[in-house]
């Protein structure tokens, strides 16, 4: 894919097949180009900066990426490209539909680990999606002591059972809500493994990584330290963010996701279908507020 073909340029390209194993939804996979289609690709050439629009504002307000840029990329261990692998949304919420639409027809199964945050699920059926429930299992000590979050698992085997050829997604949350529990690095493994294994996608819900706390004092530090899936899985990871939870400010409904070009492109059309861009004053708000973090 060219460098062109990033999120919000890839709105103008035929993006059924996002990957060999991979297709987008038929909702926004046809090519078809509306007038702001048009507007944005002449605008793009402008040799002005920045450009006004006193319409509906421009997609390439996402361009507040480019303030986001280094700071997720240290979380991520290399260089992320503004333009094709962030994408700015109305809040994780807005992202995570974004990303349910853009893959997920009617009748495609969605596996959902319980207990779950609940927009998941309302959004799953808003395509036309089917959830698969797995619970995380407690320790068999549970109810006489207290455990930790960490001693809730996930049990490969159910899930080998309820997949289907119809599965086409996995949604992880770590640090999970309501638990507080963190994936593990092996965790994160399996679970990646078996979804490459199915062709399914990885929806990984990391709202929360910031409140997540290490001890680096740990002797176990590589498997107890937040990991993100997308590290490990970058060719089938999705990650959405939450800008609002960074900073407790989750009114001024600012999150994004993270992928690679290609699985980010199909996002970007969903999200320019549901609300165009996220406002721009409060993009770029919570841009500075990462700056001012720094
Ligand atoms: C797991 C999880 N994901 C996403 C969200 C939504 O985040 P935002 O307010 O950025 O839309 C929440 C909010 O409670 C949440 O708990």
């Amino acid at each position: 894919m060219s460098p062109l073909q990033g999120p919000t340029q890839g709105l103008f390209y035929d993006l059924r097949h996002v990957s060999a194993t991979v297709r987008a939804a038929g909702r926004v996979s046809e090519r078809k180009d509306d007038i702001w289609s048009i507007v944005n690709a002449a605008a793009s050439q402008s040799p002005f900066d920045p450009m006004v629009n006193l319409g509906q504002g421009f997609l390439a307000v996402q361009g507040c990426g480019r303030y986001w840029q280094p700071r997720f990329s240290s979380d991520f261990g290399r260089q992320l490209d503004a333009e094709s692998e962030i994408l700015v949304t109305t809040g994780a919420n807005e992202g995570f539909l974004s990303a349910i639409m853009a893959y997920i027809e009617p009748g495609d199964e969605v596996v959902v680990i319980e207990p779950h945050f609940d927009q998941f699920v309302r959004n799953i059926n808003m395509a036309g999606g089917i959830p698969k429930f797995i619970s995380l299992k407690p320790p068999s000590q549970a109810t006489s002591y207290s455990t930790s979050a960490a001693d809730w698992v996930l049990d490969l085997d159910e899930l080998e059972r309820i997949v289907t050829n119809k599965t086409r997604m996995l949604i992880l949350n770590t640090p999970h809500n309501p638990t507080g529990k963190l994936f593990s690095r092996s965790e994160i493994l399996a679970i990646g493994n078996f979804c490459k294994a199915h062709s399914m996608l990885l929806l990984s819900d990391e709202v929360y990584f910031r409140l997540s706390f290490f001890d680096g004092q740990d002797s176990n530090a590589a498997e107890t330290r937040f990991t993100h899936p997308r590290t490990l899985f970058p060719e089938l990871t999705l990650t959405i963010g939450s800008a609002g939870k960074d900073f407790a400010a989750t009114g001024w409904r600012v999150g994004f996701v993270i992928g690679s070009p290609e699985l980010l492109a199909p996002v970007a059309r969903a999200h320019s279908h549901i609300c165009f861009a996220a406002p721009s004053a409060a993009q770029e708000a919570m841009a500075t507020g990462y700056e001012l973090a720094d």
